[in-house]
């Protein structure tokens, strides 16, 4: 039996739901398993940087996977196509471990419910944001209480769409996580509640005229600033060509733009480009549908 799974890229926060809410894109990476002799891994598409062996991160929660149910990994060829921008705030970290933990549990049996594989991703990635948009699909928000992570799911406007400004480099989301205060006041948190709320209802009763308010933050954004280069003027230029709502992608530095429609992205997509090109801020610029599903397999035999 042969495996195939394919797993989304994820934008997180989106503005006000730091480490809370996420979102599926519909933009995958390719993981193809099968049992072998001898472990061999391929990587193919986007490679630089990642290592073809053990250490491979999809290699690593396999093997996290096989520690959990206290069995050896078995011996197999893996092979990842991966297509998700690597370093960029859209997911590439928790695309390759949650695709190395449904592989895993394919291989041993499915042993673990899609809850406990969750578990496992937040413990590997260190925040559910991304992974719980990974594995479920749609507009996600979660919550953890003693390391249990609770998930809600909601399927995104089939009319709206992404764009995605994407700079030409990395950024480590570590060093973005190291920057930010330990502590923030209560006005900070009441700013947030209020608009990571409106977002949720946002996406639950599918009204773009709550993206605007709904995307703002004090958490997080304006630590973040000055490591993303153009960031205030291209998240401007989105809202100015008529974004419903826009926000940095994660931990940066991409950028994302919400559009009720096709046609709307095209402008903020053009937006994004003439400004970028102003600034001289290398980078591409992508319009993306949101993704309903999460993780899929395929089985081959
Ligand atoms: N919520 C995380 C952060 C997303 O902002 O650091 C990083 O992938």
């Amino acid at each position: 039996m042969r495996y195939k799974i394919d797993v989304p890229a994820t934008t997180a926060n989106l503005g006000p739901g730091f480490d809370c809410l996420g979102l599926a894109l519909n933009w995958w990476n390719t993981i193809v398993v099968e049992p072998a002799d001898a472990l061999r891994v391929h990587v193919r598409g986007l490679t630089e940087g990642i290592p073809a062996d053990a250490s491979n991160l999809t290699i690593e929660n396999m093997q996290r996977l096989f520690d959990r149910i206290g069995k050896p990994l078995p011996p197999m060829h893996v092979t990842m196509t991966n297509r998700i921008p690597i370093g960029r705030g859209l997911g590439s970290s928790a695309a390759a471990l949650v695709g190395g933990l449904v592989a895993g549990n394919l291989l041993a049996g499915e042993p673990l419910s899609r809850f406990e594989l969750l578990e496992l991703a937040n413990e590997s990635e260190g925040h559910p944001d991304n992974v719980s948009a990974a594995l479920y699909g749609g507009f996600t928000v979660s919550a953890i209480q003693d390391a249990h992570v609770t998930c809600a799911s909601v399927e995104p406007p089939r009319a709206w769409r992404a764009v995605l400004f994407i700079h030409d480099h990395a950024l480590s989301t570590k060093f973005a996580r190291k920057i930010l205060p330990k502590k923030i006041s209560r006005s900070d948190a009441v700013f947030n509640i209020g608009r990571a709320s409106l977002l949720t209802f946002a996406f639950v009763t599918a009204n773009p005229e709550l993206l605007g308010i709904g995307t703002q933050d004090r958490l997080h954004q304006p630590y973040r600033e000055p490591l993303v280069k153009g960031m205030p003027e291209l998240l401007d230029a989105a809202r100015q060509a008529g974004a419903a709502g826009a926000a940095l992608s994660g931990a940066g530095p991409s950028l994302l733009a919400l559009a009720p429609s096709t046609k709307n992205a095209v402008r903020v997509r053009d937006a994004f480009a003439a400004t970028a090109r102003k600034l001289q801020v290398k980078g591409d610029v992508h319009i993306v549908k949101l993704s309903a599903a999460g993780v899929r397999v395929t089985r081959e035999t």
